[in-house]
């Protein structure tokens, strides 16, 4: 008898393993749910995209938004690092792009004009004289066509948007394409492709709000920084780049040392104070243009939550929630203060179409556009 017992539980034990992993097998990457109706009476679903580490993101094809990122801390307890809604509604009616794909062009384009090959195009202004993030309804208001691309056990979401030719006042129809990833490694990858029918402008980011202590927990001031980059765009009153390279040298914006958001941002420095804190294009260090590099690494002190920042992109923008005044009430209804987030939006830089010095963002029939970045979830 005690013979069987113990023969019956070592067969479960080295059963048990053969059971997880089918189980790990069959369990569906990817999972989709309702996540409500869109102004135009169409239904917006929400991804939820698992890996085997139980690092879990959720996508909704109401602007290619990314609603949530729950990743571990040092000690295993999951958080949700991403601030904005619980349901759609907060979405619609969002005005500061929490977690949103941007188009069709990223940033702002000083005077909302530009012009490709004499033919001046004049787009709507939603930034004082300035177009900011695509325009009054950018991709972030868009219901995106989603299709599952996941491979070989790793989730994948792949949307798709037709901005039509002369939305936004922007040219030719684009044909934008966002492939998120959730790796085995605690990536999430995002690639970004479009085609066009007529020459035009792009630049696609995406508009996470960080806080790697868990939303809602308080600010980000204690988040240490290194971002590479030796300089920035400065901009003008209206955060318009002058079209300048400055060095960082001797600036508060000298990130390639680790350190604190908070140690500098309310230093007596005339670029800060034109953002109200850090809201800056950073020229990252490429010694391969195009190439995929590390661009930022943040650590929070407390959880030892890490985000590696990697991306083909000429430049980043360090945005510290300089404009969220508390007025916002998002997750569980928390109001979002004040620098109780960053975000780090990879991209071309603002008003390059207006600054032949800058990194071309135009867009030919004969070309398509593609860009990778990847937000890297580690502890430390
Ligand atoms: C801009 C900020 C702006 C924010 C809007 C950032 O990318 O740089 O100036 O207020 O987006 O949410």
């Amino acid at each position: 008898m005690k013979f069987s017992i113990r023969c019956l539980a070592l067969l479960t034990l080295l059963w048990l393993p053969t059971v997880q992993r089918s189980l790990a097998e069959t369990a569906k990457p990817m999972e989709k749910k309702a996540f409500g109706t869109t102004p135009d009476g169409k239904t917006a679903d929400l991804y939820i995209l698992k890996n085997k580490n139980g690092m879990e993101v959720s996508i909704t094809n109401y602007g290619g938004i990314v609603t949530s990122i729950k990743v571990p801390d040092r000690s295993g307890k999951m958080a949700d690092v991403l601030l904005g809604h619980d349901t759609l509604e907060g979405y619609i009616a969002d005005k500061v792009y929490f977690g949103a794909t941007v188009g069709r062009y990223c940033n702002r384009i000083g005077h909302a004009e530009f012009s490709i090959d004499g033919t001046k195009y004049t787009l709507a202004k939603n930034n004082g004289d300035n177009t900011l993030h695509g325009g009054i309804k950018g991709f972030n208001k868009a219901l995106w066509e989603a299709k599952d691309v996941s491979k070989g056990g790793e989730p994948a979401l792949e949307l798709t948007y037709v901005s039509k030719d002369g939305e936004e006042g922007f040219p030719g129809n684009l044909t934008a394409t966002v492939v998120y990833m959730l790796t085995s490694r605690n990536e999430l990858k995002i690639d970004y492709s479009a085609t066009t029918d007529k020459k035009t402008v792009v630049n696609l980011t995406n508009h996470s709000y960080f806080n790697l202590a868990g939303q809602g927990t308080g600010d980000i001031l204690k988040t240490v920084l290194r971002i590479e980059a030796d300089k920035i765009t400065p901009v003008d009153s209206g955060l318009i780049p002058t079209g300048e390279l400055k060095s960082v040298q001797g600036t508060p914006f000298d990130f390639r040392k680790p350190t604190a958001i908070g140690e500098r941002i309310n230093a007596d420095d005339e670029q800060l104070k034109l953002g109200k804190g850090y809201d800056h294009n950073f020229v990252l260090i490429k010694n391969r243009p195009n190439g995929l590099t590390l661009a930022a690494r943040a650590e929070e002190p407390a959880s030892g939550r890490v985000l590696e920042v990697w991306t083909t992109e000429p430049g980043i923008q360090l945005y510290t929630g300089n404009f969220l005044d508390g007025s916002i009430h998002g997750k569980g209804g928390i109001a979002y203060s004040q620098r109780t987030a960053f975000c780090l939006e990879t991209q071309h830089f603002p008003d390059s179409p207006n600054h032949p010095n800058f990194p071309s963002t135009l867009l030919t029939p004969r070309q398509r556009y593609h860009t990778t970045t990847i937000y890297k979830f580690s502890t430390k």
